[in-house]
């Protein structure tokens, strides 16, 4: 028998490299005071390790850069298409696929043809492009996810489950005629990148197929998802990631899809579609529907947005994401700075998620409430310390301004996620950033709230200014 190795080793060498850029602590404390301490406003060049999101921040092959060299850029039927169209089909099986510059531009075309006001959109969690997109219609963007999803520190393989008697209570109680859609997020990403189980998947659709109601997978990251179901759920240890990415398909009625996460691509995304199975007003000609929404603000369907350069790196990307090899490291890669940061006593959401991991920054720094905003100060403490970039998901992304002068409600959760672009830094960057907490952690008390001095109506965390709070 030969050895078999315990490190499991990224599984590429390098071929370009593209420096990046120290900083000194003073440096950064004038980038940080001039950003008002929102790290969207930072410029990149200022950044050292940039974990801000995993879309679009990923490094492409060379077989990826070969495929674009190839790119058909013909307006019309171009080669790159069927080389697209080939590639999402042998996945998800789907007769029809849309291709658009990112996902919510799907999201805006399905939700578009779909959504009309007082209707409710059921899903785990919706990410806030997506709820966005949602309510923008005028409906409502419904969060179900099982209650093990909505505890931090609970483990469970699944917490990216919904709660199937949520969503059949919903079903009955709005009615089918106000439910356009159902949806599933894989892996669940404002729950934690937390992964769904096939049978909740199942389940799913056959609730769905008992009201006759669409379902649809926000499927970003469908790769990492199966790769979870692979490892947790019984019976798919021996399947390879292809055929459980296949099964996981087989239960939706189309899919919309960011090709910056598991596209392993720097833009675009689609619209899948079967044709509905069910034969009403609501659903019919909906492919067809669809791709006259996209032709009037993508383009022709051949191409919606994108070069052929850009379809032909999907096509790759799709076809590599789903190697043993790459999802074994990637999964492997975030748990390892997950088990770094819960040694150094930085309490995260359990277990590690796909492509982050969640800072409980509420938990970490008690003393600052929630409407002084620990997160957003934790991700300040971070790029002030260590140059490294995270993103706050909480009281400044869902808590809302209040009028009177008193503290905002506090939002159900203040977490800061450490985004891992893909393909793109080493062992010793994780390394460094678990170190760079460390330090931080011991020294947490001295990590001082923040105050908006300018926010936006909407969507504020991009633009929000802060200065520290005083006290
Ligand atoms: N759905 C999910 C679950 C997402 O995470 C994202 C994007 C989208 C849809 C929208 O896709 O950006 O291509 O339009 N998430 C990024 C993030 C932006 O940082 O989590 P897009």
């Amino acid at each position: 028998m030969p050895h078999k190795f315990q490190t499991i080793i990224e599984p590429f060498k390098i071929k370009a490299v593209e420096p990046i850029h120290f900083t000194t602590r003073e440096h950064r404390a004038q980038a940080l005071a001039e950003a008002g301490y929102n790290l969207f406003l930072l410029h990149a060049d200022d950044v050292l390790i940039d974990l801000l999101t995993d879309s679009g921040t990923g490094a492409m092959s060379s077989e990826q850069w070969a495929g674009m060299m190839r790119g058909d850029e013909s307006y019309a039927g171009a080669r790159s298409f069927y080389a697209f169209e080939a590639a999402v089909q042998s996945i998800t099986g789907y007769s029809h696929v849309i291709p658009t510059h990112q996902g919510r531009a799907a999201e805006r075309i399905l939700f578009g043809v779909l959504c009309h006001p007082g209707d409710v959109v059921p899903n785990n969690n919706h990410f806030d492009t997506t709820r966005a997109n949602v309510e923008y219609r005028g409906a409502e963007a419904r969060d179900l996810v099982a209650e093990v999803g909505r505890h931090p520190a609970e483990l469970h393989p699944f917490k990216g489950n919904i709660d199937l008697e949520a969503l059949e209570r919903t079903i009955v109680e709005v009615g089918v005629d106000k439910i356009p859609l159902a949806m599933l997020t894989v892996t669940n990403n404002a729950g934690g990148g937390q992964p769904v189980s096939m049978a909740n998947i199942r389940a799913v659709s056959e609730l769905c197929r008992r009201h006759g109601l669409l379902f649809i997978l926000d499927a970003c990251r469908f790769a990492e998802n199966a790769w979870f179901i692979k490892e947790r759920e019984e019976g798919y240890a021996d399947k390879a990631p292809l055929e459980i990415a296949r099964e996981i398909f087989s239960y939706a009625d189309g899919c919309t899809m960011s090709a910056k996460k598991d596209g392993l691509a720097n833009i675009g995304g689609f619209l899948a579609l079967n044709d509905p199975p069910y034969d009403n007003e609501r659903y019919r000609d909906l492919p067809q529907r669809c791709r006259n929404q996209l032709i009037l603000t993508e383009g022709f369907p051949t191409y919606g947005g994108l070069a052929g350069y850009d379809l032909e790196a999907i096509a790759v990307g799709l076809r590599e994401v789903l190697r043993e090899d790459y999802l074994r490291y990637r999964i492997r890669s975030t748990a390892y700075l997950g088990e770094k940061l819960l040694a150094a006593g930085v309490p995260i959401v359990q277990p590690p998620g796909g492509h982050a991991i969640y800072i409980d920054a509420r938990a970490m720094l008690p003393h600052i409430p929630p409407h002084q905003y620990p997160g957003q100060a934790l991700a300040a403490a971070m790029y002030l310390e260590a140059g490294i970039r995270p993103v706050e998901i909480g009281q400044v992304v869902f808590g809302r301004p209040t009028h009177d002068g008193s503290p905002e409600t506090p939002s159900h959760l203040d977490l800061v996620r450490l985004t891992i672009p893909r393909r793109v830094y080493t062992q010793s960057h994780i390394d460094y950033v678990a170190e760079a907490l460390a330090y931080i952690a011991g020294r947490r008390e001295q990590i001082g709230g923040l105050r908006i001095t300018w926010q936006a109506p909407v969507l504020r965390h991009f633009t929000a200014r802060f200065e520290p709070a005083k006290g």
